[in-house]
Formats: structure tokens, sequence, C-alpha cells
């Protein structure tokens, strides 16, 4: 059953190659979920003539935005006061996490976490779960309803961190594979190995996470690296022998096109060098940066050209919004003194984060044959947002004054393979 989506519209073929209709059309199969075509209207019109379309006024529809870092049971983590980093896993983080035991919790949190994403035009995340493999199923589970592309893990983590969250080697590793022969590929999810950073995993749960990794081809690996100064120095400690906090990764097999490093904030060359070898993505979390003080990422003029991607950190990270987590990137890159254009900053949130994912055969763009995941941007979302949108005079100053303005209230819509699952009208 083909359908159509009708308004000003914008996707990349490739980074510095944007294709946009001021009066486009998006055709879909809903039974597939898949694109069928996208151009100008006038011209698919006559092509396909029978079929029904929705036409958007004041609106711009774009792929699905993607977020490859996040954490879902963070959300009551979310606007903690006054820690840095480790203090703020130690008071909040923690103490939360533990809660997720209870299956009951983890489907509450996953319902809740699942809507807020699509709320704000996200379709498609790499998402940390806790150390219980029931919170996993839980993600999954609710995913797989909304039929959503996810990437999800549960963490591995068997010491620095109250008993109750502690793993074994052995079960963190009985427990992962068993979720990944029960979810990676499954329909629409996929599975991340989730080692949750160097500090909570001892160096035979490292091991086993490097060969769960080489033993499960096309599984992700997701971590957090050099983010916090303090952190930082207690890798140190705890791997004399290692050259850098990247070294301890790299030792036990941790790196890969399939690896994303959230944070990156303070690597030296070196480690660049090796990101840039191993073709190891980086996930740049502007919002999580600025609100635990970790420090300002470089964005431009890297050593070695690694891919970098965006992310919210949710609960680090103090909104699901992409578009203000590209305000926040905006920002920090002023503060360097470089800036980020708003057309690199779309490229970013849709086909950039697809690639970093290796999903770009699946999503991140409207080429004929991939998922129609893609939002409906309000760009009269607020009365401000209308005032200034009135007076923009290119795409450039729309797409700018959207990422600095605009937050879930200027998602109109959010579709997911072909179906709308999130509606603006309908949710009030
Ligand atoms: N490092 C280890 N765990 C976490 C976490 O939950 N959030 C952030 N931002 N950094 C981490
Ligand atoms: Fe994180």
């Amino acid at each position: 059953k083909y359908q159509a989506v009708r308004g000003r519209l914008l996707h990349f073929i490739a980074q510095d190659k944007p294709e946009y209709f001021n009066d486009g059309l998006l055709v879909t199969d809903a039974d597939s979920g898949t694109v069928v075509a996208c151009g100008e209207a006038a011209a698919l019109l006559d092509q396909y003539p029978d079929i029904s379309v929705t036409q958007y006024d004041n609106a711009l529809i774009m792929p699905g935005l993607i977020d490859t870092h996040i954490h879902y049971p963070q959300v009551d983590v979310i606007a903690s006061y006054g820690e840095q980093l480790l203090d703020w896993l130690n008071n909040y983080t923690f103490p939360t996490e533990v809660n997720f035991a209870d299956p009951a919790v983890a489907t509450d949190a996953a319902e809740f976490f699942l809507n807020e994403l699509l709320k704000n035009g996200t379709t498609t995340a790499l998402v940390f779960g806790t150390v219980h493999k029931g919170s996993v199923d839980a993600f999954f589970n609710v995913s797989e309803k909304l039929n959503t592309r996810m990437i999800c893990g549960k963490v591995m983590m068997n010491r620095h961190a109250p008993q109750a969250l502690c793993d074994s080697v052995e079960s963190s590793v009985a427990d992962t594979q068993e979720l990944i022969d029960r979810w990676h590929g499954n329909g629409r999810q996929l599975y991340a190995i989730t080692p949750r950073f160097a500090i909570t995993s001892t160096e035979e749960q490292l091991v086993a996470a490097g060969q769960l990794l080489a033993d499960n081809p096309g599984v992700y690996m997701q971590t957090h690296l050099a983010e916090n100064l303090d952190e930082i120095a207690f890798v140190r400690e705890l791997f004399p022998q290692r050259k850098s906090y990247l070294d301890v990764y790299d030792h036990y097999g941790l790196l890969g096109e399939r690896s994303v490093f959230a944070h990156c904030v303070h690597l030296d060359d070196e480690d660049y060098q090796r990101m840039n070898e191993t073709g190891s993505k980086i996930s740049f979390c502007p919002t999580s940066n600025l609100f635990l003080g970790s420090g300002l990422f470089k964005l431009d003029n890297q050593p070695y050209p690694v891919e970098v991607s965006v992310a919210t950190d949710v609960g680090g990270g103090t909104s699901f919004s992409m578009l203000q987590t590209m305000n926040e990137a905006y920002k920090i890159c002023q503060l360097q003194g470089s800036k980020l254009s708003p057309l690199r900053a779309f490229y970013m949130m849709t086909l950039g984060n697809a690639k970093a994912l290796s999903l770009d055969d699946k999503i991140g763009n409207f080429e004929a044959g991939k998922e129609a995941d893609f939002v409906v941007f309000d760009l009269a979302g607020t009365d401000l947002m209308a005032r200034r949108q009135s007076i923009c005079k290119s795409l450039d100053e729309t797409l700018f004054s959207l990422m600095i303005l605009g937050d879930d209230r200027a998602v109109a819509e959010t579709w997911v393979a072909a179906n709308k699952v999130w509606s603006k009208e309908e949710s009030h």
C-alpha cells in the first residue's frame, strides 16, 4: 500500500551532498516499511496518480534522527545537581540503576524513554541498558512493538560499583551471549556488547568482552572513553602498563568499525591514530560534556581523521532533543574558534550518524528501498520559531534557527517504517 507525504523535504545523498525540494514528495510502502521514491512533487505525482497524499505546511520532512549514545535507565537521573562524572555516577546514577533488577521498573522506563525519543524525532539509537539481563529484554520488547531500529546492550561491570550492580566474568558472558542470540538481527533490533568503562571491569572481564566481540561478527561494541580528567587518572592507576586510556580497550581487542566510544574529550595524537587505523567511531555528547563539566570536544582539526557521530548521552546529557544537542555542539565549536554549519549539523544527525553505526545501507536518507523512518519538523513549533522562520531568507537560515531554537515542540510527526508512531496533534 503506497502513500505519500508532501512538503519541504531535505535529505543527504552524501556528506556535502544535500538534496532539497521546496515542494517535495516522499512515497513510502506501508507494508514493507520502505521508501519507494523521493523527489519533486509535481514530477512524482505523475508517476503515482492515485496515491493518497498528506500535505504539510510550515514543515520540513527529514530522515529520522539518530542518537549514537544514550542510557535508557537514566531518565530519572537527568538534571541531578552539582557533581562531575565519578561522584555523579556514585551518588545519582548507580543508585537509580539498581532499581532495574525489577522488570516492571525496566518496562515502565523503556516505554517512557522510547516515547520521548519519538516525540523528539529520533528513530534509531545506540542504547545502554543496566547490568541486568532483564533490562535489555524489557527495552527490546518495547522497541519491537514500535518496530523501531534500536541497538542496545547489557552493561558489563564487575568492580568499583555497588554490589547490586556488579556481575561476574562468567555471568556477563553468559547473559551477553544469550541476549545476542535472542535479539541481534531479530526484526530491527541489534546488539551491542557494553563494557561500561575501564574502571568498572576487571582485566578478565575486558578479555571476555573482546572474545565476545570476536565471536559475534556484526555485533556492536559501545563504551565510554576519556570523558573526565579524574576518570582518566583512575584508569592510569588501574592499568599502569597501558600507554593510554584508549590503549586499555585496544589491548583487549575492543577497537573496530562497529565500536563506538562516547566522549573522547581528552585524546592524544596517538589515540587518534589508532582510532583512525581501526575505523573506530567517536560519539560526541555536547550537553553531557557541558552539564558534567567534562570539557570541550574538538570537532575540527583532528590529528588523524576519525568519524564523529553526535549523541545526547541522557542522563548525563540534559535533553532528548538532537536539535538541542546541536545547539550546544555549535556553542562548543564557537568557544574553540570553529563553526558548525547547519547543513553539517543536519547531515550528522541523519546520514552521518547512520554511517557511524554502519547502518547507511538501511537508514539515514530517502534512497529508494531504505527503511522509511522520518520526522516532520514543525517550523512554527513555538511563537518565537514561527516569527524567526518568517524572516528566514535561505535554507541555511531555516535550518540554523531550527537547530538553535527547536526542541520537541518543533516535531509535528514521527514515522517509523512508513507508519506514523507519534503526532503532536494527536498527543494533545
Ligand atoms: N562513564 C561510565 N558510566 C557512565 C555513564 O553512565 N554516563 C556517562 N556520561 N559516563 C559514564
Ligand atoms: Fe554515557
